[in-house]
């Protein structure tokens, strides 16, 4: 059984990692899906293989006219939307808040904190009119915290704070909204995060080692439960901010 089949999803921050891996598998769940992302090189690698009714438009989420624009051309191409998944995310920089400028301050709060504000403003009108649903991905730092990434931390517990928010203010429009928060996840992003860390060579071992399950996820193991909280499978789950998370968040651990 195909779990998203007829839906039109957007998700932003489609062309790589978690993104990338949520795109094909709604495809292969039956969505069609709209890969917003301001890769333009890494969207024609995607559109060559997903190819179409599948779209893949250029913008960045830090220019509120362009996101406008990519919901305009999604509905005018297929007249409706049914979810939105806000999923792109900078986790730079690696460093306590009085160290963090004010370019990399506003770079974090701009992508991972207002795009969730720019796709609601201007996509919500399309949710209501298909009793839609809305997916941030957050992450298990927005909840539990971590050293030398204050401003990372900061957005991310703004994104909980926001689906819950959101969750309440769009429910009596059948509107759901939900976070994954993953802890480790191979992407693109993790691998660079990983080589600006003190000691790149111990990284792996390290991360594997948050996980209680015992290793550090790839991409595709987000993106199952993402098509799941899309679902309707899933329709009485309003406001949860679902850990996807191997278990790293549940306290102290002897990992000598
Ligand atoms: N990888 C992890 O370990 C991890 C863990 C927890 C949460 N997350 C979250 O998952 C999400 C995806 O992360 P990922 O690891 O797949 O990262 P990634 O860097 O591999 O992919 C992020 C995508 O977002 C796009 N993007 C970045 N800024 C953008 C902007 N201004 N406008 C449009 N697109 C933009 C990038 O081009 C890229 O394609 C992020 O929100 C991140 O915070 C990741």
């Amino acid at each position: 059984m195909m779990i998203l089949q007829n839906r039109i999803v957007l998700i932003t921050g489609g062309a790589s990692g978690i993104g990338q891996a949520c795109a094909q598998t709604y495809a292969r769940q039956g969505a069609t899906v709209a890969v917003v992302d301001k890769d333009k090189p890494a969207l024609q690698r995607l559109k060559q293989q997903m190819g179409a009714p599948h779209i893949f438009l250029e913008a960045d989420l830090n220019s509120g006219p362009a996101i406008e624009q990519a919901i305009d051309t999604i509905l005018q191409k297929y007249g409706r939307l049914n979810a939105i998944h806000n999923n792109a995310g900078v986790a730079s920089p690696s460093k306590p808040l009085h160290d963090t400028t004010e370019e990399e301050w506003e770079l974090v709060m701009n992508v991972n904190v207002r795009g969730i504000y720019y796709t609601t403003r201007y996509g919500i009108a399309a949710l209501k009119a298909s009793r839609g649903c809305i997916l941030n991905t957050s992450s298990m730092v927005g909840e539990i915290g971590q050293d030398n990434h204050a401003a990372y931390a900061g957005s991310k517990g703004a994104v909980n704070a926001l689906t819950k928010a959101m969750a309440l203010d769009y429910a009596a429009d059948g509107i759901r909204v939900n976070a994954v928060a993953p802890a480790g996840v191979w992407t693109p992003m993790l691998r660079q995060w990983s080589k600006e860390q003190p000691e790149p060579a111990r990284i792996i071992q390290y991360l594997d080692n948050i996980h209680a399950l015992g290793y550090c996820p790839e991409a595709d193991e987000i993106a199952n439960v993402c098509a799941f909280l899309l679902s309707e499978q899933a329709r009485f789950v309003t406001g949860c901010i679902m850990p996807v998370s191997g278990g790293a968040e549940l306290g102290y651990k002897h990992t000598l």
